[in-house]
């Protein structure tokens, strides 16, 4: 019984200890938290200061617990780190929200975190024009990793004579650049092509599509992409299909030209096996990263057609598109084969003999001085 108390009371003095201790050692927020715009189309530097009293906390280090979101957005995305001022990527058409913490660990709190409040600080760029007003079916494309192509339509309420302008921005530029190459329908720009972008490959590409009409204000359009999720490779090159052995088709092919770099294909394959009976359907044999692959002969069929494509694989992106199908086609069939083999002799000798009959008897008629006939007669 008196051993129960002891513990009882030890557990509840060691509780108290360490309660007691955190309760002591409290920590201020940071201050100041700002979130600026430093016109990159979409990142944002956010900045704080140290608390107030941080000089007193000796033995101790301070970090601060840093989450931004766009408004909307379930997740914060959370950064933990000594720094005072980050620059992120946010979604310009909607709020920016930030937070940030102070913690506070080491021999002043005994090795116990311990957390501030949070402050918080919200940004929005204003947003001019009505919603409807911004343009429709922005898509982009990074062919052959070369030049990525954007395009658009107008929006809805796009009065007569507007004009819009794309601006781009990623690490690495000073500031954001316009495009300098539109694509018009009828004078009005509805896309553009960006050349040289290869030092925005694996980076965020900001991108912003605003416009301007005479008397109307137009919403701007944001979009961050990856190019590497925007690539669409070219198709592939050479398909090859021969009969290795009697049982199975090789098929082989060679990646695309172009900046693609190979090793970050994949390719998928597909065959329309004729069976004779109803159209043949196109099935996926596979999808490989290797260029070449074996199909074993189905059993009577007569393989028609073979055709390979290609996309970035998950090795160097998250998505991508499908390039156009390369087609080969031919016909072959263990079947056919035997029965060629047979008829064909057949036919010949049959034709031969039909000529030579023929020939021998014009000679009769034609050649009585009795001249040589030609040995073979196209057989
Ligand atoms: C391509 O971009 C780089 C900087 O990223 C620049 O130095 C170079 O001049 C550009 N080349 C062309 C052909 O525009
Ligand atoms: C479009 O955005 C760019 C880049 O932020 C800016 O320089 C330009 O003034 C804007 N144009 C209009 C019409 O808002
Ligand atoms: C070969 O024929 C049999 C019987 O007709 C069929 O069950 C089988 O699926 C066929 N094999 C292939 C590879 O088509």
């Amino acid at each position: 019984m008196a051993h129960q108390r002891i513990c009882v009371f030890a557990v509840i003095l060691v509780w108290g200890c360490l309660a007691s201790s955190s309760y002591h050692t409290s920590v201020a927020p940071p201050q100041d938290l700002q979130i600026t715009d430093p016109g990159l189309l979409g990142s944002l530097d956010v900045e704080w200061k140290p608390p107030l009293n941080v000089q007193t906390f000796n033995e101790c280090t301070v970090k601060y617990k840093f989450e931004y979101r766009n408004a909307g957005d379930r997740d914060w995305k959370v950064i933990f780190t000594r720094k005072l001022k980050f620059r992120v990527g946010f979604d310009l058409s909607r709020t920016a929200e930030a937070k940030v913490q102070t913690l506070l660990e080491g021999r002043c709190t005994d090795d116990v975190e311990v957390q501030s409040e949070w402050i918080h600080a919200t940004f929005q760029v204003p947003l001019q024009g009505k919603l409807e007003s911004e343009v429709k079916d922005f898509h982009c494309i990074y062919h052959d990793w070369e030049y990525l192509k954007c395009t658009w339509q107008p929006g809805l309420l796009a009065p007569r004579g507007v004009h819009y302008g794309l601006y781009y921005w990623y690490e690495g530029l000073d500031h954001a650049e316009q495009c300098d190459d539109y694509i018009q329908d009828h004078g009005i720009n509805i896309g553009c092509m960006l050349q040289n972008l290869s030092q925005a490959e694996y980076k965020d590409l900001t991108i912003c599509v605003n416009g301007s009409a005479a008397a109307t204000l137009l919403r701007p359009l944001y979009v961050t992409v990856r190019l590497q999720n925007l690539a669409k490779p070219s198709p592939p090159e050479g398909l090859v299909v021969s009969v290795s052995g009697s049982e199975e088709l090789r098929v082989t092919w060679s990646p695309p030209g172009g900046e693609t770099p190979p090793q970050c294909l994949e390719y998928e394959l597909q065959l329309a096996e004729d069976r004779g009976d109803a159209k043949a359907a196109w099935e996926s044999v596979s999808t490989q990263m290797e260029t070449a692959f074996t199909i074993p002969r189905a059993n009577q069929s007569r393989v028609s057609c073979v055709r390979v494509r290609g996309r970035t694989n998950n090795f160097c992106a998250d998505q991508g598109f499908w390039s156009e199908w390369t087609q080969e086609c031919f016909s072959v069939s263990r079947k056919e084969d035997k029965q060629l083999f047979i008829l064909v002799p057949v036919i010949l000798s049959f034709s031969c003999s039909l000529i030579i009959f023929m020939l021998i008897g014009q000679c009769k008629k034609r050649s009585p001085a009795g001249k040589p006939l030609p040995s073979s007669v196209g057989c």
